[in-house]
């Protein structure tokens, strides 16, 4: 059911650590089921589509780059009230603000390259989601 599902990337930064499997861990642990995964790289163009909400934001090309400078996973998880449950999970945008024990603290370096995305609502969850992944791919 598309309420109880997130959509989730992990970022550049976090892959170049060798961080993918702690933080598919700390997902599973935390009772996420993987619906579909995929580890892939954007292009500048498709991350510039991504995030295009963010586009009159003062940090949208950075963000762009970065997006674009490496490989990510991008996954759709299920749980019981996923979009909030994760965004729990994850810790605040900004590194420096989240609490202890959550991805974003463990993994991320700063606000930029921290370490995952999380959906911020059920209805980008679906939009996000359906960005990367066809039906058939969602399992
Ligand atoms: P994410 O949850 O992927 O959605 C938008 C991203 O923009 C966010 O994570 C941050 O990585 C990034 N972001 C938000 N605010 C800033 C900022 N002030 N400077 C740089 N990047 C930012």
């Amino acid at each position: 059911m598309a309420t109880n599902r997130t959509f989730t990337m992990i970022k550049p930064d976090a892959v170049e650590k060798n961080a993918i499997g702690g933080i598919l861990k700390m997902i599973n642990d935390a009772g996420f089921r993987i619906v579909a995964m995929k580890y892939t790289q954007l292009s500048k163009e498709t991350a510039g589509e991504f995030y295009e909400v963010h586009k009159e934001r003062p940090f949208y090309g950075e963000l762009v780059d970065y997006m674009s400078s490496g490989p990510i996973v991008a996954a759709i998880l299920e749980k019981d009230n996923a979009v909030e449950d994760f965004r729990t999970l994850i810790g605040a945008t900004n590194p420096a603000e989240a609490a202890e024990g959550t991805i974003r603290k463990i993994y991320a370096t700063d606000i930029s390259a921290n370490a995952v995305h999380g959906s911020d609502s059920d209805e980008n969850a679906e939009i996000e989601g359906d960005f990367h992944f066809t039906p058939a791919e969602k399992h």
